[in-house]
């Protein structure tokens, strides 16, 4: 079984005190920093791009997971790497080409994903899983923090986790949306191997973010 990692979303942080934060997630035990971009397009909301990402890069060591809801994202893959992700993950709808996409992020040598909406089958990313390094399976419709897990999309992820198994492939199935102390345990047991929380780890408990990412890795 891979090991189950925490990535939690700075979505939910105080943006005023962005550094900080993610000094806090990294003293917590986060795995890798989540961040959401949003363009007000592909999604309906907004968030940062990339001078933001560039000036975050030195405040941690840990990985950039960096979740990109924009539409067309092929022109801006680029950016996103100059600026230091470290796993881009896209969606198919959000691209004209997904292969050439793919390679584009290869050829950045960036970790590629790809994320999978609620609404979105398996069937779509079916010939890419050879290829890729981590499947995103979108458990609310992207777009804002804070919204209700819809369970249904778990049976993705046992389905993508069998063909992994069956295939002898190795990409993380990781899960994003709603994510909380009972859903995360029904999520690692469907096959999700990272976790991807943002109201969780920085408003239960009182803000505690070492407690909260503990209770979500704890199965
Ligand atoms: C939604 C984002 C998620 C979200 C997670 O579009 O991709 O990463 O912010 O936040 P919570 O854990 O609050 O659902
Ligand atoms: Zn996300």
């Amino acid at each position: 079984m891979k090991k189950i990692q925490i990535s939690p979303s700075i979505l939910s942080a105080d943006f005023s005190q962005l550094g900080s934060e993610i000094k806090k997630l990294e003293e917590g035990g986060a795995d890798m920093i989540h961040v959401d971009v949003m363009d007000g397009h592909y999604v309906p909301n907004l968030t940062i791009g990339p001078p933001v990402i560039q000036s975050l890069r030195k405040h941690t060591s840990l990985k950039f997971d960096v979740h990109l809801m924009i539409s067309p994202v092929h022109k801006y893959i680029h950016a996103y790497a100059d600026a230091g992700a470290d796993i881009i993950t896209i969606h198919p709808e959000a691209t004209d080409n997904l292969q050439e996409s793919i390679n584009k992020i290869k050829v950045l040598k960036k970790k590629i994903g790809i994320s999978l909406n609620p609404e979105t089958k398996t069937e779509v990313i079916k010939n890419f899983l050879d290829q890729i390094d981590l499947v995103l399976i979108m458990s609310v419709n992207p777009g804002f923090g804070g919204q209700k897990f819809m369970p249904e999309v778990l049976n993705k992820v046992r389905e993508l986790k069998e063909i992994r198994d069956k295939k002898k492939l190795n990409f993380d199935i990781e899960i994003d949306g709603g994510i909380n102390f009972e859903n995360s345990k029904l999520a690692i047991e469907a096959g999700a191997n990272i976790l991807v929380s943002g109201t969780t780890v920085f408003k239960s408990n009182n803000g505690d973010i070492k407690k909260n990412i503990d209770l979500l890795r704890s199965i």
